[in-house]
């Protein structure tokens, strides 16, 4: 745990520079608008600890799977969005010697990142091993108008001479990712070339074919006029620059603005990509700087406008959801579906930048109630595409008859984990499919979403569940065998608890679907039975007997649902009761010890019961909660934010918030000792639905919002804003109660603690 982040409520500041936070705050800083993303790597060279990291979405490399020792169904390689082309760097050198922070006396140095307006801004003063002092302030931003452009402005002032100052500003193309299964380079130069004040390189990925256009345009000023001095091109392999000198004097800023863009084969041609490279750096150069900043604060504004939670009366933690919500905007726009969530966004490698269960279970709440409505349905749509993949999946591991198993990790829809027992058994993550579609159509009333594309989805997934379960005569029930839950600290059990229950409800779910669409477009629903061949009678018989036969393990001493069949038999401690030292465990303690041992890794049966609470009366959630709470011990990011909406639920309001903190400043302080690896984006979305689902208690009832609030002791009050079915409503909590304000034309009707209210058109109401 770190506690180096300045507060304040609309930025993240880091000030003075320790080399041993560099990686940490590389992550935290870091930059992207949906299209592309970057860590906070600093433009000028730096020698010290670093991990360099640009991202293009949907750009990805299949990196050829490393395991000791193949078995049949082990996927062939890891897809990972790679690192790209650097179009931040700009060399500098001081008479001769390269500014690199790692050989300087750094004095004066903060980092902000402000989220209001989206922009990275950096500023020091080193002193070089010549007693040359510089002062420096770089500024910069991925465009959220202009989504395939960043630009840099980077002013650099001698302080305490005149002399020759070297500037080269380039775009670098010859990059690695550190998590290289063979340390191999993933791309290969295709083009490139320089011209007065501008230059590109073209690079392609090996094997995956993509090809990206990075280009750059700059402007040299100094003392505030432009100059317009001769430099010297510089080609390397998959590397352009241009060097220019420039004769500095002592207190006369010399500035350096690039305009860099970002093009990508995913939606170019290949021999029109520099073309339209081109186009865009003349574009965004024409508008210049300070126009550029100035759209990227109002989009952003006008972000903050449908997303924003205000707290009063608690500095960190009004700074903390603003980053939680600032990250997962510059992850994710719903602009293409084609692109997803990764678990660590465009802010390092791990993860490989690709779709995990997160998005479904996590993420779309998120974007459900703060983005435009077909920001959610392009998420879903991306698995829809996907679904031709999803058979295949499942033929692989012999599964027939339109059965579709979705990948846990991919990003082109094959299954591409490097875990077997892990990761390959989690296929819950099938299940979460099924439920973000029934929570889109519950949140938004996008029925004929169901019609044109979720039953098919649907219906794939019911029938890999139908074929997945086996018959035990012993038990005369369905099981499940060999499952990994979502507690990845057990792998290969039988009959996990949450995977059996969200495989019933699934396949009921499915036949329900199918009874709405049949009577609201019967056509469409026989054109459909008959492209998936589907027996209906036959099919829905069989998901009819498993649902009335599944086997749900359960403890009568303890009345509560069993994890899975041999949790019992493990020694049952608590986590208070384990050593300081011995936290983390995947740290700390052997696999064997940890696959041994009762401790859960994030909720499981507690995620069955968040999905399902309506089935459960309150007395059975609180003797869940009361036996699985103290066993966990939340090694996953997105396991207390799930422990705060159920403890807000049953009203322990002290515990809720406890839960909070520790989602919601997970990064900012560095919590789980990784957030150097990148942040835990997805996780992002949880600390949002722990205000809005905890706190909030806002839920959809009968197509209405519903909303069971309660004020954190430590807070005045809070608020944020969900869309609603075109309606934009402010909901405030405070010691006064509760006020919707409606800030549409759409009137709308809400729950408060279960009485129902009209908040017409632009109008507020007030509930004591
Ligand atoms: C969690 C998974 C999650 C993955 C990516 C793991 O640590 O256990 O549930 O999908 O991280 O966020």
């Amino acid at each position: 745990m770190k506690d180096y982040i300045k507060i304040d409520e609309w930025k993240i500041i880091e000030e003075g520079f320790d080399p041993h936070h560099n990686k940490i705050s590389e992550s935290i800083f870091s930059l992207g608008n949906g299209r592309m993303g970057q860590r906070a790597n600093f433009e000028e060279a730096y020698s010290g600890e670093t991990l360099p990291g640009n991202y293009v979405a949907g750009v990805y490399y299949n990196d050829k799977t490393r395991v000791g020792w193949w078995k049949n169904g082990y996927p062939e390689y890891f897809s990972k969005v790679l690192n790209a082309a650097n179009w931040i760097g700009i060399d500098i050198l001081i008479d001769g010697e390269q500014l690199d922070l790692a050989k300087c006396e750094v004095s004066h140095f903060r980092r902000e990142l402000n989220m209001k307006a989206g922009y990275l801004q950096r500023n020091f003063e080193a002193k070089n091993s010549a007693g040359k002092i510089v002062e420096v302030e770089a500024i910069r931003f991925c465009s959220m108008t202009d989504d395939e452009a960043g630009a840099v402005k980077y002013t650099i002032t001698p302080k305490n001479f005149s002399g020759a100052l070297t500037v080269t500003p380039f775009i670098d193309g010859d990059v690695v990712n550190q998590d290289a299964n063979y340390d191999e380079k993933f791309w290969d130069e295709v083009a490139k070339e320089c011209w007065e004040g501008g230059c590109y390189v073209q690079m392609r990925t090996k094997k995956t074919g993509f090809d990206v256009a990075t280009g750059m345009q700059f402007r040299v000023l100094q003392n505030g006029q432009e100059i317009k001095p001769a430099g010297e091109v510089i080609q390397k392999e998959k590397y352009a620059g241009t060097k220019i000198q420039v004769q500095a004097k002592q207190n006369e800023p010399v500035t350096i603005i690039k305009y860099a863009a970002n093009l990508s084969s995913q939606n170019y041609k290949v021999d029109e990509l520099v073309t339209n490279l081109k186009a865009t750096l003349t574009r965004v150069n024409g508008k210049g700087f300070d126009t550029m900043l100035t759209e990227q604060a109002a989009a952003w504004a006008e972000k903050w406008k449908h997303n924003d939670v205000v707290i009063e009366g608690d500095a960190s933690a009004q700074q903390a959801i603003r980053f939680n919500i600032f990250q997962l905007n510059q992850t994710y726009t719903g602009e293409d579906d084609r692109l997803n969530i990764g678990p660590k966004g465009f802010t390092g490698e791990k993860y490989g930048g690709v779709t995990y269960w997160d998005t479904e279970a996590y993420c779309v709440p998120f974007y459900l109630s703060t983005a435009e409505q077909k920001v959610t349905k392009n998420l879903l749509l991306y698995r829809y595409k996907q679904l031709d993949k999803a058979y295949e999946n499942a033929a692989m591991l012999g599964f027939g008859n339109g059965a579709a198993l979705y990948p846990m990790v991919s990003i082109n829809g094959i299954e591409c984990h490097n875990e077997w027992e892990i990761t390959f058994e989690e296929l819950h993550r099938n299940g979460a499919i099924a439920y973000a579609i029934f929570n889109y159509v519950r949140y938004t009333g996008d029925e004929p979403y169901l019609v044109d594309y979720g039953l098919e989805v649907l219906i794939g997934i019911a029938r890999f569940w139908s074929q997945r379960v086996s018959w035990s005569a012993q038990r005369n029930k369905y099981v499940m065998l060999g499952i990994t839950g979502p507690n990845e600290y057990e792998n290969n059990v039988n009959n996990n608890w949450y995977t059996n229950t969200l495989a019933s409800w699934c396949m009921q779910y499915t036949i329900q679907i199918m009874e709405k669409v049949k009577t609201t477009d019967a056509d469409k629903y026989k054109q459909l039975l008959t492209k998936l061949n589907f027996n209906e009678e036959q099919e829905t018989e069989k998901f009819n007997n498993i649902i009335e036969n599944m086997y749900y393990p359960y403890d009568e001493q303890h009345k509560v649902f069993m994890q899975q069949d041999g949790y019992l038999d493990k020694e049952q401690l608590l986590v208070k009761d384990l050593p300081a030292a011995d936290r983390p465990l995947n740290q700390k303690w052997s696999w064997d010890r940890i696959l041994r041992s009762c401790f859960i890794k994030q909720a499981d049966v507690l995620q069955g019961i968040y999905f399902f609470e309506d089935k459960y009366d309150l007395d059975t959630i609180r003797r869940n909660f009361d036996f699985y709470e103290p066993r966990t011990v939340h090694e996953s990011s997105l396991s207390p934010c799930l422990h705060a909406i159920l403890a807000a639920k049953l009203g322990d309001e002290a515990r809720a918030y406890e839960f909070y903190l520790r989602t919601s400043r997970l990064d900012l302080d560095d919590y789980n000792n990784d957030t150097e690896d990148g942040c835990h984006i997805t996780s992002m979305a949880g600390t949002w639905m722990s205000v809005v689902e905890g706190f909030g208690g806002m839920r959809v009832r009968d197509g209405k919002l519903s909303f069971q609030p309660f004020l954190p002791g430590k807070w005045i009050s809070f608020s944020f804003h969900v869309g609603f079915r075109g309606s934009l409503l402010n909901v405030k909590v405070s010691k006064q109660g509760v006020q919707i304000k409606n800030l549409s034309a759409i009137e709308t009707t809400v729950l408060i603690k279960d009485k129902e209210y009209a908040v017409t058109a632009n109008s507020e109401i007030v509930i004591a």
